[in-house]
């Protein structure tokens, strides 16, 4: 596994297969040691419920310990750079859990760090969610290989890691999108150049036939505020998960969102709290699979179990120091 876990394109089969039976196998296992000793920063530039928690907890439940930091109140909003900030993290943490607004910041303090940076959430990707959302389709559906997921919606930073990671398992991704929103050309590339595609409609219904899994995210994401009047023109009502277009799959298929969920726009009650609804089970399973992601990087010996510059004193510089 690579250090860094900026873009879901950064893992490999053999990753993900390891993560999701260390996430098997921590389900069963909450408790461990595998991170004593080791703090994990958290670092929110942006809003968050279930990544932060389910980092938080998962990094107690593994033996280390959290340090939450909210960006407003650390000196980056005061304009200390990006790559001084993590080369003084390096020195008090092992990994940096970070969400951000724009995805360069990871990309800077990944490359600025000798330790891991793990993508909580760019504008441009939510690895960590991919991952988990696919393994609950593993563990709805019991296969992820010929799978077909349909998205439904904006073609968002979560659907950008889903269309990449869709790639590297053998899922057939779709997307329905008003014209304007769907996926760049870059992300139909990297799809490509990774084995996959995706294939883009317009007619949600269209998308969705033979279906087994429905997925949408919001129209309106973290950033795009000012855009919600042109947004909800574009996407409403034709792009809005609802019972009719669940019933389009033409099998039993599960519905799945990210969440947080703006019902009433891109999905109805109906839907969220229908029996094909897995929304909450997803959500849950972000612990078992960011913990695993964790353990993981400590097997590969990427997670420094003493940070940069602790232990005995460095000698006399010889040379130009860092
Ligand atoms: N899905 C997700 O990342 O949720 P939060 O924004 O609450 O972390
Ligand atoms: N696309 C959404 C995902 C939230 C988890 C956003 O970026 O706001």
């Amino acid at each position: 596994m690579r250090k860094d876990l900026l873009s879901a394109s950064d893992l490999e089969p053999s990753d993900v297969e390891a993560i999701y039976s260390l996430a098997d196998h921590l389900r069963a296992v909450p408790l461990s040691r595998a991170l004593e000793g080791r703090a994990v920063a958290l670092l929110f530039e942006r809003p968050s419920t279930r990544t932060r928690v389910s980092f938080e907890v998962g990094v107690s439940q593994l033996g280390g310990h959290p340090v939450y930091l909210d960006y407003t109140t650390t000196q980056l909003s005061r304009g200390e750079s990006v790559e001084d900030t993590a080369r003084t993290l390096e020195r008090y943490v092992s990994a940096i859990v970070a969400r951000v607004s724009r995805h360069d910041t990871l990309e800077r303090m990944a490359a600025a760090a000798r330790i891991p940076v793990i993508n909580a959430l760019s504008d441009l990707e939510h690895p960590c969610q991919a991952l988990s959302d696919y393994y609950t389709v593993r563990e709805k559906l019991g296969r992820l290989r010929g799978v077909v997921l349909a998205f439904i919606g904006d073609s968002t930073n979560v659907f950008n890691s889903l269309a990449l990671l869709g790639a590297i398992l053998g899922v057939e991704v779709r997307i329905a999108s008003p014209r304007g929103y769907g996926p760049s050309r870059a992300l139909i590339s990297r799809v490509r150049d990774l084995g996959g595609d995706v294939l883009v409609y317009e007619d949600p219904e269209e998308a969705v036939r033979g279906a087994d899994v429905v997925y949408t995210d919001v129209f309106i994401s973290m950033g795009q505020e000012s855009e919600r009047e042109a947004r909800l023109r574009a996407f409403l009502p034709r792009y809005r998960v609802t019972e009719e277009l669940m019933s389009r799959t033409g099998k039993r298929s599960i519905f799945m969102h990210c969440l947080p969920a703006h019902r009433g726009e891109e999905v109805e009650d109906a839907v969220m709290d229908s029996e094909s609804s897995v929304v909450f089970d997803q959500a849950g399973n972000r612990l078992h699979v960011q913990k695993a992601i964790l353990v993981r990087l400590a097997e590969e010996g990427h997670l420094r179990r003493r940070p940069i510059g602790l232990g005995r004193p460095a000698a006399p510089p010889r040379g130009p120091r860092r």
